[in-house]
């Protein structure tokens, strides 16, 4: 097998690994899961609720679908999400269990067990009580992936409260405008954190987001992990430490309503406008907790787990905290990037924690081919079980990279497929049952009921493409867009009707399996990390020297796709500057307005933009220009010599 990172033939992989009999015998998920679902599926989810969950007021009523497409789960019963995460695993006598490793970049690291993780969590639920925190409030975090990232989710969710997490990549504009949607009233961050070996801050982004005192927050509490020097607000700002230091660890969780709001996260749409997509309780951890035990094979007496997810993320939300945590598993949490201080430090930390369950995102695992396989051999990966993809398509060739080099050619791959909006995932193999297929997400989770349609919404049935729906509201799924009903019924429920639309295309192979096929509307996927074209072009727009934009999603070996900006300048401005000089100030400028993972690979400045007669950007022209293919037919284009000036600057 070569190294290359693409290659294989999507469609048409005939290669099949069944799970090894040892496997098989010893897995948690049995065929009967499947049964089970298909006989009765709200029934199903009702054990599932039931058996993975403490509910302090047991539920009657499974689901509420009695006002699409605002579902109601488990509604009449009560639980308290940190409590299932911690507490009840101490009142079983797991208290000395580690729940966190945490690895931080320097190399400093700390074991904390969950009778440590419950003790912090009701410290800091008693702070946020003291800074007038109180059910249904909303609370920012924006922090570096450091124990107490999770320890303040837990302690606002403790409370039932609402927490958004914020991506520490994001800049000071993108923290206020989703302060300002959430009407947040405190903030959690740190001084800094560490990343590629130096401290990146974090406390100037949230200084300047609150700068103009227009906002509601009236705390913002702040770890101390970078240790570099901070402004300080004085009445606004407080040392995580000091607040913590003055308050007991006694806390009773209370029972909150299944729908009580958990957290809100913001993600990318087909607008400039990022949408807050809201999660609630006892249907989230409920799919949260039964994918996570189920894909992963838990076994938490034994296993060792390490998602590579930030917080910020919803795969950091899911599989870090919340469905591990539930499941009283032992996991790696590690601060820093993969390549700092080496290339090996990954692999480094499986070794050192002997992690058993991995999940990481095909960019990573393509990052890591490039640079060969020499060295993962370098440590001893034999401790690891299963792994699992997420975030992207997951091409065949690197599929097999991970699991021969990485899984000693033994380890089950699950690739998994769902969304921000989906809270778990949907579709995935499931290690000791399914015959895997490299490049395909494959089958439904047990529960889960998708198709694959036309754009008329007729069903496409085996060896067909079209897009991909999901049929029946499941227990995870969003419950709408912060702030915004119609949006909600618009973006996900208007083109089926009664079908939510995932705004992925997919092909169905003639067993029945689904292979992704990337998004259909213009959300670019980079590094498995949603990004809007239409933000990024709003953020160039608003660039004194930009007159118009287009972003388009250009594929990338490494990244799955890159962000490339076409930009024209104001008249004025033309010939001012080089092209060079152009695209680096457009790229710091989208760096400022969005965060650097927004800023563009490549800006190409154009004389002109390759339009429809009615005035629409030629968006997959322009894809085919930043791929470097031939460009197709033209005659629609009001200027066809548009083109050859983009050609001309994209072959400078
Ligand atoms: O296009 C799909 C892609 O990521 C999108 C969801 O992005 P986000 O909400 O940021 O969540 C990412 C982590 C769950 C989807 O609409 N996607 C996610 N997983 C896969 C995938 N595409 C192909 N295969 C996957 N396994």
């Amino acid at each position: 097998m070569s190294d290359s990172p693409q290659g294989g033939n999507l469609l048409h992989e005939e290669r099949r690994f069944p799970p090894s009999p040892e496997f098989q015998s010893q897995a948690i998920a049995k065929p009967e899961l499947y049964q089970a679902a298909t006989k009765n599926r709200l029934g199903f989810w009702a054990d599932q609720a039931r058996g993975l969950l403490h509910w302090h007021t047991p539920f009657t009523q499974t689901l509420d679908w009695s006002n699409p497409p605002f579902a109601r789960w488990f509604a009449d019963g009560a639980l308290n999400v940190s409590y299932n995460c911690l507490d009840r695993h101490v009142e079983a006598g797991l208290g000395d269990r580690v729940a966190l490793h945490f690895e931080g970049e320097p190399g400093d690291s700390r074991a904390i067990t969950y009778a440590e993780l419950t003790t912090e969590v009701k410290k800091a639920a008693n702070m946020l009580i003291a800074h007038g925190v109180k059910a249904g409030d909303r609370i920012i975090l924006y922090m570096p992936l450091v124990p107490e990232a999770v320890i303040a989710m837990l302690a606002v969710a403790r409370l039932g409260a609402i927490h958004s997490v914020v991506f520490g990549g994001f800049s000071a504009e993108s923290l206020r405008a989703r302060i300002d949607d959430a009407d947040a009233t405190v903030v959690i961050t740190a001084d800094g954190g560490n990343r590629k070996g130096s401290v990146f801050a974090l406390k100037p982004a949230v200084d300047q987001a609150l700068a103009d005192g227009k906002t509601n927050v009236r705390s913002v509490i702040v770890v101390k992990r970078g240790g570099n020097d901070v402004e300080w607000n004085a009445g606004l700002d407080f040392w995580w430490h000091d607040e913590i230091a003055k308050h007991s660890d006694e806390h009773t969780a209370e029972g909150f309503e299944a729908e009580n709001p958990l957290f809100i996260l913001y993600t990318s749409g087909t607008t400039g406008k990022p949408k807050g997509i809201l999660h609630t309780s006892g249907g989230y951890l409920t799919q949260a907790a039964f994918t996570h035990k189920n894909i992963f094979d838990l076994h938490p007496e034994t296993d060792v787990y390490w998602c590579t997810a930030d917080v910020g993320w919803i795969t950091g939300h899911s599989y870090v905290v919340y469905g591990p945590l539930a499941n009283g598993a032992t996991q790696v949490i590690y601060e820093g990037t993969p390549d700092t201080p080496h290339p090996g430090r990954w692999w480094e930390i499986i070794e050192k924690y002997r992690v058993s369950l991995f999940y990481t995102a095909p960019t990573a695992i393509r990052t890591f081919m490039k640079l060969g396989r020499e060295i993962p051999q370098k440590f001893d990966l034999s401790s690891l079980r299963v792994l699992g993809s997420v975030g992207e398509p997951i091409n065949p060739e690197a599929w097999m990279w991970y699991r021969d080099v990485i899984g000693g050619g033994k380890t089950p791959v699950v690739d998994t497929w769902w969304q921000t909006e989906t809270g778990a995932i949907m579709i995935s193999a499931l290690p000791g049952i399914t015959a895997a297929k490299p490049g395909s997400a494959q089958v439904p989770m047990p529960g889960i009921t998708l198709d694959v349609v036309s754009e008329d919404g007729v069903p496409v049935g085996p060896d067909g493409s079209g897009l991909l729906v999901i049929t029946e509201p499941w227990p995870s799924m969003l419950r709408g867009i912060w702030g915004d009903p119609e949006r909600y019924k618009e973006t996900y429920w208007s083109k089926f009707g009664d079908r939510y639309f995932a705004g992925d295309g997919a092909h169905l192979d003639a067993d029945g399996d689904v292979w992704l096929l990337g998004r259909v509307d213009d959300v670019m996927n980079v590094s498995g990390h949603r990004l809007s074209t239409m933000e990024i072009e709003s953020a160039i727009v608003a660039h004194p020297m930009a007159a118009e934009a287009a972003v388009v999603g250009a594929a990338d070996e490494t990244t799955g796709q890159a962000v490339v900006a076409f930009v024209i300048l104001k008249s004025r401005f033309v010939g001012t500057l080089s092209d060079e000089e152009v695209s680096q100030q457009i790229r710091a400028w989208v760096g400022e307005q969005i965060g650097a993972i927004a800023k563009p690979r490549t800006v190409f400045v154009v004389g002109e933009l390759p339009k429809t007669r009615s005035g629409k950007i030629m968006r997959r022209l322009l894809r085919d220009i930043a791929e470097g293919r031939e460009i197709g037919d033209t005659t629609t284009l009001t200027d066809t010599t548009v083109v050859r000036t983009i050609n001309t600057a994209v072959n400078d």
